[in-house]
């Protein structure tokens, strides 16, 4: 095997510098840095929120409930698994106790998302939850307005959904709303 070059090599540098972090508080408290998981080549991204208490101990985005969840949802309607599409946080390190992400934390890490999003270049984004459609397109309006269109962030059409945790609280109509957006993500990256 060959040396990395170009993009999957300045992925990896990306993924060593975010693994390094200490810019904000959270590295203090956190057991990983939850950089993301999947194929870097991928044309669709899953962006949420923060790492949970199970994904700070596994290195791992989504691997608790809400991830089982989703990747069940991603599945049964898009035909696709992990290895095929790339997740990532808008937080790379967990908030204490679950708490939501601070301004400022959000301020500190946003730039190693951006820079994901920049190298993975997929077709589509799906945004889970508030923060990361709101810090992604400078908008403080909540997912409930915002989901049902389709957004551009840099060349990317950006998809906004419920979080798969809240769906697991607010039950099937939420669940039911989080499949019609997966639905709307297969066909742009089938056109
Ligand atoms: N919630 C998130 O937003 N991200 C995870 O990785 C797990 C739970």
């Amino acid at each position: 095997m060959g040396s990395p070059t170009g993009r999957s090599r300045e992925f990896l540098e990306l993924k060593q510098e975010t693994l390094g972090c200490r810019q904000c508080k959270l590295h203090e408290t956190r057991n990983s840095v939850v950089f993301g998981v999947g194929n870097p080549n991928a044309d669709l991204m899953f962006v949420g929120e923060a790492p949970g208490r199970d994904e700070d101990l596994a290195g791992e985005p989504f691997v608790g409930r809400s991830g089982k969840l989703l990747d069940r949802l991603i599945l049964q309607e898009i035909g696709l698994d992990r290895d095929q599409i790339y997740i990532a946080n808008l937080v790379k390190c967990r908030p204490p106790n679950n708490r939501n992400p601070e301004a400022d934390e959000i301020q500190s890490c946003c730039g190693y998302l951006k820079r994901q999003i920049q190298l993975i270049s997929p077709v589509a984004i799906v945004t889970l939850g508030n923060f990361a459609v709101q810090t992604l397109l400078g908008t403080t309006e909540g997912v409930t307005k915002l989901r049902g269109s389709i957004f551009e962030y840099e060349q990317t059409k950006l998809i906004p959904t419920f979080h798969p945790s809240y769906a697991l609280r607010a039950g099937a109509k939420v669940v039911a709303q989080i499949r019609a957006d997966l639905v709307v993500a297969k066909e742009i990256i089938s056109t």
